[in-house]
């Protein structure tokens, strides 16, 4: 029986807004099983990043509870969250977080030093993620003088460098014509298949959705099952 590695549990997540208290998640349940590779689709603003900040533990539910491997993330000390948060998780975010006085290479080879490789192991790792994102020639290259969508498969092999257990990926080919975008899904899920990780995506792009196993719909606060077991 395969492990299940997140459990969500009746997480609910209210903003205020103006003078109003806007419900936009209201009792999602999901069991996520290491391995698992799961997509979730909804229109803008129906809360597909707010769930993936929850479950990277960077924002709080306002209710419900999400568990890792049995414990409870919310009730963990802030340290602990956030050792968790840099050691299980790997993210792929709208907004990029990369580092503009730095080039592709050492924004790539950062996680890794942080947790204390080498720097010739981290370069020669940071070096093959680039390649297989196709940026083999601009190792070198300032954030600045890098396009959107190239910008974007830095943060993917940033993501990756230290092969976490699991990757949340907000739309990851969102910047990226369609060549691109598929020989990034190919890099996910090669990776998921090597290494057995777990891959959460949110994402507009029906054709990336639907290559996925496991296909969920966000929509009124709920998730829906719209395609897998
Ligand atoms: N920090 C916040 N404060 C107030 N409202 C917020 C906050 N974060 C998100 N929201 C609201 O929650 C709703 C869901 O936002 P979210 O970013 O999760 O949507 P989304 O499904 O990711 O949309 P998109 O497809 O456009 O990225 C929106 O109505 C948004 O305005
Ligand atoms: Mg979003």
């Amino acid at each position: 029986m395969r492990e299940i590695l997140l459990k969500i549990k009746r997480v609910k997540k209210s903003f205020h807004q103006k003078s109003e208290l806007i419900e936009v998640l209201k009792g999602i349940n999901l069991d996520v099983y290491a391995g698992d590779r799961i997509v979730i689709t909804g229109a803008s603003g129906v809360g597909k990043s707010t769930l993936l900040h929850i479950l990277g533990t960077l924002e709080k539910p306002t209710a419900g509870q999400v568990f890792y491997k049995g414990n409870d993330l919310f009730c963990l000390s802030a340290k602990s969250l956030a050792q968790f948060r840099n050691q299980k998780i790997g993210f792929i975010f709208q907004f990029h977080y990369l580092l503009l006085e730095f080039n592709a290479l050492e924004n790539v080879m950062l996680p890794a030093l942080i947790a204390g490789w080498t720097k010739k192991k981290a370069a020669l790792k940071a070096e093959e993620l680039l390649d297989e994102v196709g940026l083999k020639d601009k190792l070198h290259y300032q954030i600045g003088e890098l396009s959107g969508g190239e910008q974007q498969r830095v943060t993917i092999a940033r993501a990756l460098i230290l092969e976490p257990e699991i990757v949340l990926a907000d739309e990851p080919t969102g910047s990226l014509d369609e060549k691109t975008a598929e020989k990034v899904k190919e890099l996910l899920f090669s990776l998921q298949k090597r290494k057995g990780m777990t891959l959460i995506v949110a994402t507009h792009n029906l054709k990336l959705a639907s290559s996925f196993p496991l296909w969920y719909e966000l929509s009124h606060g709920q998730l829906h099952l719209k395609k897998g077991e």
